[in-house]
């Protein structure tokens, strides 16, 4: 849908002008003391040049700004689709959910990837507004749809066959918890009411507010929710991979040092996008999976699980503190830390138009070579 339908006022028009006029600053110093960067800071200079800009954009456009002067999702599919020479083929899911195909959907394997951006249309545009200041109000989409294609591209290579079918769930508060998990499982049940498939070629795959939901897609199978229809598994998926899984809706980030110069958001976003899912739901295992009782995790039908986390991010201590709990109730669960790595490097490094290889994009890739069939 096009982003023209998003209004805005005439003040929030010429505010563009100072607005730029600081994110172009941002960038400036940032290229200047770049040159004197420490580990604490990105390995490249161009990076941490994106990354600047990246935080003082979303840190100094209010939402309803940033959609007016980006593309959607649904925009992002058509054109890559285009650009590549593939039939878009998207998928009604059902509760306002669409799953888009990246690949060929007869492959081998499948991986449900959930985005950490929220769809963005004309109905449920003003809703941008609750995401103030965070990555998720931005729609760096064309980097997830790279990363896509470098996943099936190395499966390939390692001959093993994969496709994408990614998920566009809806903003808040137009739908709020439950109803986005309730689109992330109907993504799933599709894929598992494909004639002859196996759960065990079917992979699940998250970053950030999707990785959230890749913890509740786990939760809903082991525990089925009560508002949502239970799924019927006839065996365990292949594996689930939670890059930089935000499961702990905390409005505040734990006490620590924080320094965010090494990442691409800083801790405005918790409130807005906790509160924004959450509505006036309360929370429990299936919103906050870091919070739940070790045995919560011990039945979850999957093979193995991946956490990745950045060295630089600022959700790493909440990423870490998952990943040991996990572990003391479910065996297979392994993390990965990316040396000197942003928040979701692997698709926002890409969408900077860096394809250099991260350390998570790399574990990711190895990892479900591995475990796919
Ligand atoms: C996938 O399989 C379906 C049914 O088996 C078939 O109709 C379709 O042409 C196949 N698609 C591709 C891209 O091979
Ligand atoms: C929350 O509750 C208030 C008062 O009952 C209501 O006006 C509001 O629409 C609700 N918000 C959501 C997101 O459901
Ligand atoms: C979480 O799961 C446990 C059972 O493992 C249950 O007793 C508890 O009520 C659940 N809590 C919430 C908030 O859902």
């Amino acid at each position: 849908m096009s982003l023209s339908t998003v209004k805005l006022t005439l003040q929030q028009k010429l505010d563009f002008l100072p607005a730029i006029a600081s994110i172009a600053l941002a960038g400036f110093y940032a290229l200047l003391t770049g040159l004197w960067r420490t580990e604490r800071e990105a390995k490249t200079l161009f990076l941490h040049f994106g990354y600047a800009i990246f935080r003082q954009a979303t840190a100094r456009l209010t939402p309803s700004q940033m959609q007016y002067i980006l593309p959607s999702s649904d925009k992002i599919y058509e054109r890559y689709a285009k650009k590549n020479h593939i039939q878009a083929q998207s998928v009604e899911l059902g509760y306002g959910a669409l799953g888009h195909w990246v690949g060929d959907r007869n492959a081998t394997n499948v991986l449900v990837w959930y985005h950490g951006k929220h769809r963005l249309s004309k109905q449920r545009s003003e809703s941008i507004a609750h995401y103030a200041g965070g990555g998720f109000g931005l729609p760096a989409n064309m980097g997830y749809f790279k990363f896509y294609a470098h996943v099936i591209r190395d499966l390939q290579r390692a001959g093993k066959s994969i496709a994408v079918f990614g998920l566009t769930y809806t903003l808040a508060p137009h739908a709020t918890y439950p109803t986005q998990l309730k689109q992330a499982v109907s993504a799933v049940r599709y894929i598992l009411s494909q004639p002859n498939r196996d759960p065990a070629t079917v992979f699940l795959g998250g970053d950030s507010a999707g990785g959230n939901l890749v913890g509740g897609v786990l939760s809903h199978a082991a525990h089925p929710h009560p508002e949502i229809e239970p799924l019927d598994l006839t065996a365990n998926f292949g594996g689930a991979a939670m890059i930089a899984p935000w499961t702990l809706l905390d409005t505040e980030f734990p006490e620590q040092e924080i320094y965010h110069g090494g990442d691409i958001i800083t801790q405005a976003v918790a409130q807005p996008w906790a509160s924004g899912y959450l509505g006036n739901a309360t929370r429990d295992n299936y919103t906050d999976l870091s919070n739940a009782p070790i045995d919560w995790y011990e039945n979850f039908p999957v093979n193995q699980v991946l956490l990745t986390g950045g060295e630089h991010e600022i959700l790493l201590p909440i990423i870490r503190d998952l990943a040991e709990k996990f572990k003391k109730g479910f065996q297979n669960v392994e993390l990965f830390v990316g040396r000197r790595e942003c928040h979701v490097a692997p698709i926002y490094n890409l969408e900077l138009g860096d394809s250099t290889e991260t350390e998570q994009g790399k574990k990711v890739k190895s990892w479900l070579t591995e475990l796919a069939l």
